[in-house]
């Protein structure tokens, strides 16, 4: 199964089970017998990056320690310091095996390191083949500013191979699927639907929802206009996330963050029913101001008001701007 991403510098997702065995289907041999420094991290099981290696003339590794703290310049230095050690030219590639942490920095090494080098993504989390598979940021944090400093730039292709979310913990497999929930509220009804039974319709829910977000990147690829729909239930949601630091991940978050959005009664209950069914119980959100702060640092606001999007029924979005009071309301009536 195959996706085109159709931009000024095009790609394929390749989808499927086992593709890490037959990787040399997918990867040009031109890339096989250069030099590949696989990025990963030390949650991801050693034997993925094996698969990988077996098909490799110059195969390297670079492992960082799991997580937001990775995503910073200084583990950029360190691993640019060893590609510019191994002597990697711009004709070598950089092959990012994991979630959406290893994406993020080893998509920034391989926009930067020689003015540009070969990128292959091979996400591991839900979250990461959903979402930030597809699109071309690459970014690493700065102080406690998130993806600050960074690129657009496109892999030669993505492979999604699904025996990967195996090792993965339930709690971040069902975290990153509310971001496959969010596209089937603003663009596709059928992939809502799919979520009645998760787990038999994974991996249509992973192909519709990219396949959503395609369309939207496809129109927009910068993010100056239409790009800006995919922050349904974020603005809210990364109040919550920042306010409750650690403890609620990004996706439950941007769950509880859509619902005071949706203004169709049924489908707000039907969204509430799924996330109950993912596992992603309504925290008890007793900082409203903490929350209400975060997020007028975290948007930027035209004098008193705040853009949201809003969903009037399923598929059916708009932008709209509220007061500042107003959002303060929503967040005092989710407590
Ligand atoms: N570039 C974009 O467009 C875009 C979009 C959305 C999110 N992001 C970024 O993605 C990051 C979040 O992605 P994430 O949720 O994948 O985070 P992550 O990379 O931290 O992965 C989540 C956790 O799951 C573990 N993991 C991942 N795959 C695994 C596997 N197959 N087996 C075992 N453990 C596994 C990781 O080690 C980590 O502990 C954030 O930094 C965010 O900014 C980028
Ligand atoms: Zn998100």
């Amino acid at each position: 199964m195959k996706l085109h991403v159709n931009l000024e510098q095009g790609y394929d997702i390749y989808f499927g089970h086992n593709l890490l065995e037959k990787i040399d289907e997918y990867i040009p041999s031109n890339v096989l017998n250069n030099k590949v420094m696989i990025i990963s991290d030390e949650n991801i099981p050693s034997s993925y990056r094996k698969k990988i290696l077996d098909k490799i003339k110059y195969g390297y590794e670079y492992i960082i320690h799991p997580g937001e703290v990775s995503k910073t310049l200084q583990t950029y230095e360190k691993i640019l310091k060893s590609l510019l050690e191994k002597q990697f030219s711009r004709t070598d590639t950089i092959i990012a095996l994991g979630g959406g942490v290893v994406g993020d920095l080893a998509g920034f090494v391989a926009s930067s390191y020689k003015r540009g080098c070969k990128f292959i993504n091979i996400p591991t989390s839900t979250l990461s083949m959903v979402d930030s598979s597809i699109g071309g940021k690459v970014a690493v944090n700065l102080e406690h500013v998130k993806n600050v400093v960074g690129a657009f730039y496109q892999p030669l292709c993505v492979l999604i191979d699904f025996e990967t979310l195996k090792s993965l913990p339930k709690r971040q497999y069902y975290n990153g699927l509310v971001e496959a929930m969010k596209m089937g509220l603003i663009m596709d009804k059928t992939l809502l639907s799919l979520f009645d039974d998760i787990d038999n319709n994974l991996e249509e829910i992973i192909y519709r929802s990219l396949d959503a977000k395609r369309k939207i990147v496809e129109e927009d690829e910068k993010e100056t206009g239409l790009r800006k729909i995919l922050n349904f239930g974020h603005t809210i949601g990364h109040g919550i996330e920042s306010a409750y630091l650690g403890e609620i991940y990004h996706g439950e978050a941007v769950g509880f963050g859509m619902i005071p959005w949706i203004k169709d009664l049924e489908l707000k209950n039907q969204v509430l029913n799924y996330l109950n069914k993912m596992n992603i119980k309504k925290p008890i959100l007793n900082k409203t101001d903490q929350i209400y702060q975060a997020v007028l640092n975290d948007k930027k606001r035209q004098q008193n008001e705040i853009t949201i999007i809003q969903l009037e029924a399923i598929e059916k979005y708009k932008m709209v701007n509220i007061s500042i009071n107003e959002l303060y309301q929503k967040i005092k009536e989710m407590e």
